[in-house]
Formats: C-alpha cells, sequence, structure tokens
C-alpha cells in the first residue's frame, strides 16, 4: 500500500493511529467533552463484539435511549450534536481509559468495558482491514499479524488498550465482560448487565433478549436492513454488514501458524505480566 494513500486515512493522535474520519480537532476537544451523570459508556477495542453488546444494551431499556456513534468520530459538530440529545445516551467509545473525557470519569458514569481473546480480536480485524474502504490496504494475514502485534493498527495496541481498562477494574462503575462469556451463557451475562444497570427485567425479557440478539437474528436484521445500514457504533466504518462474519469463538486457530502462535504467546506473557487475564 503506498505511503499516500495510507496518510489519507490514518494519522496518529498521542500516538495512537485513528482514522481520518475521527478529526484532530474532535480528539483534541475530547477533554472538555461535558459528560451526563446517566451517560452509559459501551467500550471495547474494535472488534471484540461492541454492537453485540450494543444490541443486548438497547433492548435491556423500556425508556427511551439513544445509541449514539462513537464520541471519536467524526468532526467537532458530532460532541455538538452529542450536547442536543435530549434523551438518555449510551455512547460507545474505542478510545483508551488515558483517552477519555476527564468529566466521565470525575461523574463516575456507568461503562462496561467488553474483551476478547486478542486472537480472535486479530483475526477479526484482519478480514475488517480487508473489506474495509476506510482502511489501509492489508495483503496477507502474515503482514496484518505483525502490525497487530506491533501495535501499529487504528486504535492501537490491544495490550495498551486492555491493561489501561484492566487497571481500573475494580472501580465500581466499571463493569467488565468478556465475548467468551456471552457465547458461553448469554442470559447469565445479560441478567449482570441489568443488575448493573439498575434495570428491572423478567426472565422472560432475557430469554425474548438473548434470541433477537443472537448472531444469525442481528446479522439477518442487518441484511433485512430492519436497522439502519449507517447507523454502526464502530468509528471505522459506515457500512453494518460489514460488521457480522462469523461470531465464533477460536477462528484464529484457522489463522495463526504455530510459528505466529508461539510468537504472539511471548509478547502476550511480556506484555501481560502483571495483569490477571
Ligand atoms: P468476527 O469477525 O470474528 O465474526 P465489533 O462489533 O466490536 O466490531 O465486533 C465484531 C465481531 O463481533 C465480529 O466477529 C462479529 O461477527 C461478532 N458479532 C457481532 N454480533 C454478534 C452476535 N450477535 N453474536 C456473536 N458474535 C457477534
Amino acid at each position: 500500500m503506498s505511503n499516500c494513500r495510507e496518510a489519507e486515512l490514518i494519522h496518529r493522535f498521542k500516538g495512537i493511529p485513528f482514522t481520518t474520519r475521527s478529526s484532530p480537532e474532535l480528539l483534541n476537544s475530547l477533554d472538555t467533552f461535558d459528560a451526563r451523570e446517566d451517560d452509559v459508556l459501551l467500550v471495547s477495542y474494535p472488534k471484540s463484539g461492541t454492537h453485540w453488546l450494543a444490541g443486548v444494551i438497547t433492548k435491556l431499556y423500556n425508556t427511551q435511549v439513544t445509541l449514539t456513534s462513537p464520541i471519536e468520530f467524526g468532526d467537532i459538530s458530532t460532541l455538538e450534536e452529542l450536547d442536543k440529545l435530549s434523551s438518555k445516551r449510551i455512547i460507545p467509545t474505542h478510545l483508551d481509559y488515558n483517552m477519555l473525557p476527564p468529566n466521565f470519569k470525575n461523574k463516575k458514569c456507568k461503562m462496561i468495558y467488553i474483551s476478547r481473546n486478542p486472537k480472535d480480536t486479530a483475526v477479526s480485524m484482519y478480514h475488517y482491514y480487508r473489506e474495509n474502504p476506510n482502511l489501509p490496504t492489508v495483503d496477507t494475514w502474515t503482514a496484518f499479524f505483525d502490525l497487530f502485534v506491533k501495535g501499529d493498527v487504528v486504535c492501537g495496541s490491544w495490550f495498551d488498550h486492555f491493561l489501561s481498562w484492566e487497571e481500573h477494574e475494580n472501580d465500581k462503575n466499571i463493569l467488565f465482560l468478556f465475548y467468551e462469556d456471552m457465547k458461553k451463557d448469554l442470559p447469565k451475562i445479560v441478567k449482570e448487565i441489568s443488575l448493573f444497570l439498575d434495570l428491572c427485567v423478567s426472565e422472560n425479557d432475557i430469554q425474548d433478549i438473548c434470541k433477537k440478539s443472537s448472531f444469525s437474528e442481528m446479522k439477518s436484521d442487518t441484511e433485512k436492513e430492519n436497522s439502519d445500514p449507517s447507523h454502526t457504533i464502530c468509528s471505522l466504518t459506515s457500512n453494518r454488514k460489514l460488521i457480522f462474519r462469523k461470531g465464533t469463538v477460536g477462528d484464529w486457530k484457522n489463522h495463526f501458524t504455530p510459528k505466529q502462535n508461539r510468537r504472539f504467546e511471548e509478547i502476550f506473557n511480556e506484555k501481560m505480566k502483571l495483569s490477571k487475564m
């Protein structure tokens, strides 16, 4: 890929690669963003199950809530639009903890962080890079693997992102979730989310929400355009159809060579030595 095209698509802010769809002016203004006490933040590194979690959360409310576009997406007018919203805001973001507008922290807004096995995240992101015109071209999995372990991809290093949030896992206003746990027992996680958000939801509602949030239902809703195809909650794409690829655990085994797996494990063990993961 030419450096010219890369420069059109990617810029760095505080050392982290962002797409040019997140303007530097907007990123600079985040520090003064006015949070509201009842905002709920939906936080993730890209490709960790953000849309899935958003699908669940929005179905839990029976009052009016707005799932906004990611706070770091767009230009300065995004923040003005957010400010104008009268309903409760569910705000997605891929920002690491250090870049989060301080107001969300000061006001102790509720935040839900979803994480996923970084090997599956890498594979999901690779396919996303391949399909997505807003991201630089990558020719091979091998080339992408090298970029991912170096943190030279949008939103930077998976390790840095995870560690920046994990440091706050005991904060009462932050709930940590794992994609794999949602795959294993979605009703249990939906219950956990509803308790965290102080929402009263019946067993029947939980079953119904889980049914409507299955991979096949969400994918077919998007294909039938029962949901707005341009409403993504990922700042990297304008096409919701790119989100629902396979929705499985362990697809990394179909991509990683034994050598790549060893290298990844070494890097993981080194970077995550202070982590509880
Ligand atoms: P794959 O590419 O491995 O299929 P994000 O929303 O953060 O961009 O994450 C996208 C990943 O979550 C994709 O993973 C996508 O298929 C998966 N996903 C989306 N909805 C899902 C669902 N209802 N159940 C399971 N996985 C889902």
